[in-house]
């Protein structure tokens, strides 16, 4: 139930923007208070008048009104709500917002606003499937934006396919989801994920086999228990969760940097393949063959140990999670790996190549703690994931 939750709802200029006026109702009726704003072009489609009446709330249409600035300003409405919902989003609410435009009232409250925002986007089916919407929704997801629909079906232009506004029904289970708490509601927790690239020359690198995929099903686990996730990501084979904080680097160096700058959080999972050693002196131009047959030679620096330098910090988490890949000896080695690092787990893997565990879907993992080590049957990458933020979540409870 939405019992004294506080919505800002924008509704965009769309032939769906009458069902907004629904939402607003359905909403009230969950216990919610529910401010609209409209556009300009939302008033084409509906009015101020219904809108307010079904609010029973004043309704917010312009940047420059003289009266609602000395009310409240518009940055203070756009920080009075628990959330900001917008339905219909149209192609051209989700273009400002992921540009960054403020040149009206909409789009300067969802520039100026820090509550999260739910969008509930509505189009003709072309222009939700042009490459610019495209572009335009994985920037919003990326920035945390949380996305309900569109539906497929017939719509109101005769065409068939996705582009429909939800129905304010979906709508509302969207929003009573975002408000359920989980056992991680409040808590920060930072991933480090991927490989790191370390430059030989502008053209090539030293890398390792590492996709992301575990990483990237941690900090989705954890996002959905509650948790607020920062998610620092090496160049990776697989694209981002949705709905975390995204942070990409290249190198070790980036990501210990990246990592400070996301302190502090409750906990941290280093799931990152990180290049042990860097070139010293990387070219800053392609190395050519000069035809003699002599070899380039390559000399090494050792990369800063991300995990241990967070261990040791003063800034350490309550709790730190790392993981040790391993080719033979798994148990003995990662042990001694915990103790030298000074993280609190260690998630022990066996990845020599016959396991099929390195960039593979499925993983068998050990976890190693002060309690001794606790064998997991192999399972998949998710269900690893699943089943350690379960007991993050335990442990910081
Ligand atoms: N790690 C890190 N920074 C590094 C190297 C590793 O944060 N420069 C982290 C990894 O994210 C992982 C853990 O340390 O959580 C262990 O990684 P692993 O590659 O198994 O260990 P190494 O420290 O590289 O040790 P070795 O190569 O001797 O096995």
């Amino acid at each position: 139930m939405l019992a004294g939750k506080r919505l800002l709802l924008i509704i965009g200029g769309g032939i769906a923007a009458y069902k907004a006026l629904d939402l607003i109702r359905q909403a009230r009726r969950a216990g919610a208070t529910v401010t609209p704003v409209l556009t300009r072009a939302a008033e084409e489609f509906v009015t101020p008048l219904s809108a307010s009446a079904l609010a029973a709330e004043k309704v917010y249409r312009d940047l420059f009104d003289l009266t609602d600035e000395a009310e409240m300003g518009h940055i203070e409405l756009s920080r009075s709500a628990d959330l900001v919902v917008v339905a219909p989003a149209t192609a051209d609410l989700m273009g400002k917002m992921a540009g960054g435009l403020a040149n009206d009232l909409a789009s300067t409250l969802l520039m100026a606003t820090d509550t999260p925002v739910l969008i509930a986007p509505a189009m003709n089916v072309r222009m939700w499937e042009h490459p610019a919407t495209q572009r335009n929704l994985a920037t919003l997801r990326g920035d945390g934006v949380k996305v309900v629909g569109p539906d497929a079906g017939e719509m109101a232009c005769g065409e068939f396919g996705p582009g429909r506004l939800s129905a304010p029904e979906a709508i509302l289970a969207a929003i009573e989801a975002h408000f359920a708490d989980g056992p991680l509601t409040g808590r920060h927790v930072l991933v480090t994920s991927g490989p790191t690239h370390e430059p030989i020359d502008p053209v090539r690198y030293i890398a390792n086999r590492s996709s992301g995929q575990q990483g990237k099903d941690i900090a989705a686990a954890l996002r959905d228990l509650g948790a607020r996730v920062s998610f620092v990501t090496g160049p990776a084979d697989v694209a981002p969760p949705e709905g975390v904080e995204v942070h990409r680097v290249e190198t070790a160096a980036e990501m210990l940097r990246a990592v400070e700058a996301a302190l502090p959080a409750d906990a941290a999972v280093f799931a990152a393949a990180v290049a042990d050693w860097r070139v010293t002196d990387a070219a800053s131009s392609k190395i050519k063959k000069d035809g003699s047959g002599a070899l380039p030679t390559l000399s090494f620096a050792e990369n800063p140990d991300i995990l241990a330098t967070v261990s040791k910090g003063a800034q350490r988490p309550k709790l730190v999670v790392g993981f040790a890949a391993e080719t033979d000896d798994v148990i003995a080695h990662a042990t001694a790996k915990r103790a030298r690092k000074g993280c609190d787990w260690i998630l022990a893997n066996d990845v020599s190549p016959a396991t099929g565990i390195m960039g593979g879907t499925e993983n068998a993992v050990t976890l190693i703690s002060e309690e001794g080590a606790e064998n997991w049957p192999r399972m998949g990458k998710d269900a690893v994931a699943a089943r350690l933020a379960a007991r993050i979540a335990e442990a910081l409870a």
